[in-house]
């Protein structure tokens, strides 16, 4: 593997300067270097939905060169970085963060200044069905990972964590950083628990840790089982848009590049020790959403279908992002409509990744969750399902 070139070494606080994706960027017209790489992130996840937009973005700086570790599960998917896949400052390691072993050569031999980790196990339907690979990924790996960091000391770990930790909130609540934790279902308490244990590190072991709790994304690249690509796929295909219970559940919608945006500036101006909620500042009922998408693909109100609700539905989602909007001046740009449109636009543009990442394991899923719901969920909860 190869090292990265590095000027002499630097202060933090310098690494930190250069390392926003869009604003920032080195003066080339100097003589001394200060052109070359000045930060190696470690990326975990980075070829799921929200990783991928991550490391796109954050080519566009180049004082930033990025690793990315990936254990290529369902959700992790290299067409998502075809891209930027031969970018000199970019690499993929395929490695699973729960072999901590394996964690630590790459860790030895990369030697970051940054981590930012993405991977986990993150549709909530899947772990009501299977909750043991979340337990594994989203605890055991996040623990690998911190027990790596221990060994090989980075200046910023950044644990990418969630909304839904805070549970289902009653209007007219928004959550801040200091909200109690109440997560409903084995996706979110193990998120929960891997923010206690990241942050606990910080307390215990003075790693630079930060965590930042964001809403729902959206946008190009999201696998079709999220609500938003699914219920654009079935649209298009003409097939029943699957709204659990009354579809009256809110929730906070982030346009995916804003959460990277406000990532990259965490990585320049986030504090140690500190949790960041990242908010969309556009909360709606799901039932609202599918009716957007209907109107955008030009498909009739007939095709919505309520089903059964999920187990442990939470409710309504509310965020402050207040603290992040002070410290770091972030705030969403990307409107709603907008971005709602534009993501439908990209799914229609791009039916062959649709049809790719729809084959295989993703039928099994689908069917589980869907083609046979009331059976599969009758399964695993004790009371029959309506
Ligand atoms: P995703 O499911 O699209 O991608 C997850 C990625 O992690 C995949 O590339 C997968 O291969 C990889 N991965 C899974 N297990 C792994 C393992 N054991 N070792 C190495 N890699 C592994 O997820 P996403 O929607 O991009 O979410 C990324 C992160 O952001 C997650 O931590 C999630 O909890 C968090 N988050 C997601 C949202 C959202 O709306 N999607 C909102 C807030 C926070
Ligand atoms: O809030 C942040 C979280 O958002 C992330 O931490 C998770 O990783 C991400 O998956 C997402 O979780 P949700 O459960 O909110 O997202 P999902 O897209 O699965 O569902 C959004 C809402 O839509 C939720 O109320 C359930 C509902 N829904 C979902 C699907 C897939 C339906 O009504 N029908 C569906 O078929």
């Amino acid at each position: 593997m190869q090292r990265a070139r590095r000027p002499a070494p630097a202060r933090a606080s310098e690494n930190a300067r250069h390392c926003n994706g869009t604003t920032e960027r080195p003066d080339t017209s100097r003589p001394d270097g200060y052109n070359r790489i000045s930060m190696k992130i470690i990326v975990t996840g980075g070829a799921g939905f929200i990783g991928s937009c991550f490391v796109r973005l954050a080519l566009g700086n180049p004082s930033l060169e990025i690793v990315n570790i990936d254990k290529l599960t369902y959700a992790g998917n290299l067409e998502n970085l075809e891209s930027v896949a031969n970018h000199p400052r970019y690499r993929f390691v395929r490695a699973d963060i729960c072999d901590l072993e394996g964690l630590r050569r790459i860790f030895a031999e990369v030697k970051p200044d940054c981590v930012v980790h993405f991977a986990a196990e993150s549709h909530v339907d899947r772990s009501i069905f299977a909750p043991q690979p979340v337990f594994e990924t989203n605890l055991r790996g996040t623990f690998n990972m911190l027990e790596t960091m221990r060994a090989h000391r980075v200046e910023r770990f950044i644990h990418v964590s969630t909304d839904e930790v805070y549970g289902s909130l009653e209007e007219p609540l928004e959550a801040d950083e200091q909200f109690p934790l109440q997560p409903s279902s084995p996706y979110s308490a193990g998120k929960a628990g891997s923010d206690l244990l990241a942050l606990s590190y910080h307390k215990t072991y003075k790693l630079p840790v930060i965590v930042t709790r964001a809403s729902n994304n959206y946008g190009p690249f999201q696998f079709p089982e999220k609500l938003i690509p699914l219920m654009i796929t079935h649209a298009f295909d003409g097939k029943p848009l699957p709204i659990y219970g009354d579809g009256m559940q809110i929730r906070d919608w982030l346009y995916v590049e804003d959460h990277c945006q406000a990532i990259l500036k965490i990585v320049e101006k986030g504090r140690d020790g500190e949790i960041y909620n990242i908010g969309g500042n556009r909360s709606l009922p799901n039932k609202t959403v599918v009716e957007q998408i209907l109107a955008i693909t030009g498909k009739p109100s007939s095709l919505i279908e309520y089903v059964a609700d999920r187990p442990g539905h939470d409710r309504r989602y509310a965020l402050s992002s207040e603290k992040l909007q002070r410290e770091t001046g972030w705030s969403p740009r990307m409107d709603f409509e907008r971005g709602l449109k534009s993501t439908v636009d990209w799914y229609r543009t791009n039916l062959e990744w649709i049809a790719h990442v729809r084959s295989g394991e993703y039928q099994k899923y689908h069917d589980q969750n869907y083609a046979n719901r009331n059976q599969e969920l009758g399964a695993v909860v004790s009371e029959p399902r309506p």
